[in-house]
């Protein structure tokens, strides 16, 4: 059997090291020490110099960003993501308004953003799909000409650059999400990035349910802590993340070399700062993607129809609009097995089925 995905493990030992720890300190969440030694590692690792806040997952992060940026009303956002990007917009009272994606990096088409706004919108969501970095230019400079907050769900990049710095750089906050199938995990996890130090700190009162000293209450806010049991598989996964990083780059080179000439698959803004996160392929009709699926599943080889559906379909989103390119793509994508202990025998067993 071969899954879509499998969480990198890192060796026992070194996990059990650090969970020793815990047992002897008692301490097991609210601020630990092994939460707090994450919270310098990691930005060192990705080199990346604003205020990093760890959190319990991606979604929650998504929820704090709209919070803490104070977003009201329509929210620009793209119909291409996970359902987290959308629900955690409603969740927060806030409006979707889909607009469409560029059909190559399958990331919101900045060109569409502009029809779109309205007197009631405040900011604008976008996902780096797959790892793969939008137009970061172009969206800041609609931002900055309708006094627009940006939010990226980064949840894909870890690892990513775009001309040479960290992706989580860019907008006014950057999400991640460290959960167990992401190519950095902490079991569970996520995190926000911002450049602002204002926003930093109502960021780090509102994972904190808002608390300002034991007694005092800053404003409102919300459980969004993570534990020191998920910080120890963090800094056990960090060691290893350079050796990963590269694994990932070389087994998703050979599927495009295997497979390029026969699929379309993703047009990358910027190679040499990509994480390789994963590897979609598209196909010329749904009725042609699920007669494969089928295929592979007989054959017990596990793809993911990710992102499927198009999330302006929703139940709770859903509008006369049609979003033409993103409702395709959806229906027509299947990401490939793709984790650091997938073999290249598998790979090509892999390839072997898709093309024959
Ligand atoms: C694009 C995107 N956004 C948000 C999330 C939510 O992250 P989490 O599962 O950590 O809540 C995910 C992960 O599943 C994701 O892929």
């Amino acid at each position: 059997m071969i899954p879509v995905t499998k969480p990198f493990l890192p060796p026992k030992a070194e996990l059990y090291a650090l969970l020793d720890e815990v047992y002897d300190r008692n301490w097991l969440t609210n601020s630990g020490p092994l939460v707090n030694l994450l919270e310098s590692e990691i930005p060192k690792f990705l080199n990346y110099n604003g205020h990093f806040s760890y959190v319990n997952n991606g979604t929650i992060a998504i929820q704090i960003a709209i919070k803490a940026l104070e977003l009201t009303g329509d929210i620009i956002t793209t119909p291409f993501s996970y359902v987290a990007t959308t629900s955690s917009i409603v969740w927060e009272g806030c409006k979707p308004v889909f607009v469409d994606i560029e059909e190559g990096s399958c990331n919101i088409d900045p060109r569409k953003i502009e029809a779109a706004i309205t007197p009631t919108t405040t900011g604008i969501l976008a996902t780096h799909v797959y790892g793969n970095p939008c137009d970061v230019e172009a969206i800041a400079a609609i931002a900055k000409k309708h006094n627009l907050k940006v939010i990226y769900d980064a949840a894909h990049c870890f690892g990513t650059t775009y001309k040479g710095k960290s992706i989580f750089e860019y907008g006014d906050i950057s999400t991640t999400s460290f959960h167990a199938t992401k190519l950095f995990h902490t079991v569970e996890g996520g995190a926000l990035f911002t450049n602002t130090k204002a926003v930093a700190h109502k960021i780090n009162y509102m994972r904190n349910f808002g608390h300002n000293g034991q007694e005092d209450f800053w404003g409102i806010g919300i459980n969004g802590k993570n534990s020191e049991f998920h910080a120890a598989m963090g800094i056990a996964n960090l060691k290893h993340m350079g050796q990963v990083l590269e694994k990932r780059k070389a087994q998703w080179l050979l599927y495009r070399a295997q497979l390029g000439k026969h699929y379309d698959t993703l047009d990358l803004i910027d190679e040499t700062g990509f994480n390789y996160s994963y590897f979609p392929i598209f196909f010329k009709s749904e009725k042609d993607l699920l007669a494969k699926k089928k295929l592979l599943d007989d054959n017990h080889i596990y793809c993911r129809r990710y992102f499927y559906p198009s999330l302006n379909t929703l139940n709770y989103t859903k509008t006369d609009t049609i979003l033409e390119v993103s409702e395709q793509r959806s229906k027509t994508v299947l990401t490939l097995p793709l984790y650091d202990k997938l073999s290249e025998e598998n790979q090509f067993l892999i390839v072997k089925n898709i093309l024959s």
